[in-house]
């Protein structure tokens, strides 16, 4: 079942690209940029909502800072926390619940109280048929295929990218058409970092660390967010992932030669500017820097060890980032021989609140 994989993990991260086509199929206009999503029919919300937990709330994310550059207001919310002071809606508000499995019990039950008020609801999720799926308004079908492995890998690049479907069909911006051009490029790009990926040296390298700092800015801010996740989840290794700018506001105290910081930078815009401006506060402090990077910058002066990715667009390039930090994520996990697909203290999905 594993295909000559050691894992189930492995297994899906390699699957990325033939998931992302999945996604695709049938949905995007490459002449027009045109995207078609039949579950999006009619929809045009003032302002959207989404739920979700752990790997899909940095899906989520990524999906709010999408459509609110294209004009509409859009929060991220975790589903645990959505009950507690919920944000206010409007007739026309849409509440998009982001859940792989469509089982999970604190994003249904943030769904359901989004219906309690009496607000149109979307399930974006893996699985037909799932609770998610039948409770909600709307279904959007990310179509990445089972996934079996505890860590969300595959699944987590399909919802990023079924959030840029979702952005790019309720408020078609100017670049509609370089995004969906860029997604049609994606599969292809995922398969060559699949290719030549260097994740296993510098897990390697960095195996003894103490503990690991990941950061990004703007888009890449969930992903440094999910390269924490996904370490510590699989390795029981300390991980923190942040905003770059955050760093010098605390967790700079915190950086030392024992722990490495991976340092996300795409692009030379200013994000990428500001970030390599953080890059350089931890080399100071003599921290090993990994930088993922599609080598645009001079980001890759200060570090330590590189991972590279191709160029894409910014809304596309975490994908690509965050597939480097699965693999590194695996093969830390492998060499301390942890159970990869089964990580001690957690399920597959969490059906109690
Ligand atoms: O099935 P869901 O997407 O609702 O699951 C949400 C989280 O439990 C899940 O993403 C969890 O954080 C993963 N195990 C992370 O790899």
């Amino acid at each position: 079942a594993k295909s000559g994989y050691d894992h189930y993990m492995l297994k899906e991260i390699h699957e990325q690209p033939r998931a992302l086509r999945k996604c695709l199929r049938g949905r995007v206009d490459e002449l027009t940029g045109a995207v078609d999503v039949e579950a999006l029919d009619g929809l045009n919300p003032s302002s959207v909502q989404f739920v979700a937990c752990g790997t899909s709330y940095h899906a989520a994310l990524h999906g709010a800072s999408a459509l609110r550059e294209a004009g509409v207001h859009a929060q991220a919310f975790l589903a645990s926390e959505y009950a507690t002071a919920p944000a206010p809606v409007t007739d026309d508000t849409l509440v998009v619940g982001i859940t792989q499995s469509g089982e999970t019990a604190d994003t249904l039950s943030a769904l359901r109280e989004a219906r309690k008020r009496g607000v149109e609801t979307l399930a974006m999720t893996n699985v037909v048929g799932s609770t998610a799926a039948r409770e909600c308004d709307r279904a959007l079908f990310i179509r990445a295929g089972p996934e079996i492995g505890v860590a969300a890998t595959k699944t987590f690049s399909s919802q990023v990218v079924a959030a840029n479907l979702l952005s790019a069909s309720l408020a078609p911006q100017s670049d509609a058409r370089e995004v969906v051009e860029a997604l049609r490029d994606l599969p292809g790009q995922v398969q060559e970092v699949l290719d030549s990926s260097r994740a296993e040296r510098v897990a390697e390298q960095f195996l003894d660390s103490e503990g690991y700092f990941f950061v990004g800015r703007g888009y890449h801010h969930p992903v440094a967010l999910e390269g924490a996740l996904k370490l510590k989840e699989i390795t029981y290794k300390h991980a923190e992932g942040f905003p770059a700018g955050e760093l010098k506001h605390g967790p700079l105290a915190l950086v030392t030669e024992e722990t490495p910081v991976f340092a996300l930078v795409t692009g030379n815009g200013t994000e990428a500017t500001k970030t390599v401006g953080n890059v350089k506060e931890v080399e100071a402090r003599d921290a090993p820097v990994v930088t993922v990077t599609d080598g645009v910058s001079d980001v890759e002066r200060y570090a330590d060890a590189v991972l590279e990715i191709p160029e894409t667009h910014p809304r596309v390039a975490p994908v690509l980032a965050n597939v480097q930090l699965q693999l590194v994520a695996y093969h830390v996990a492998k060499k301390l021989g942890r159970s990869i697909d089964k990580p001690r203290n957690l399920a597959k999905s969490v059906t109690v609140e």
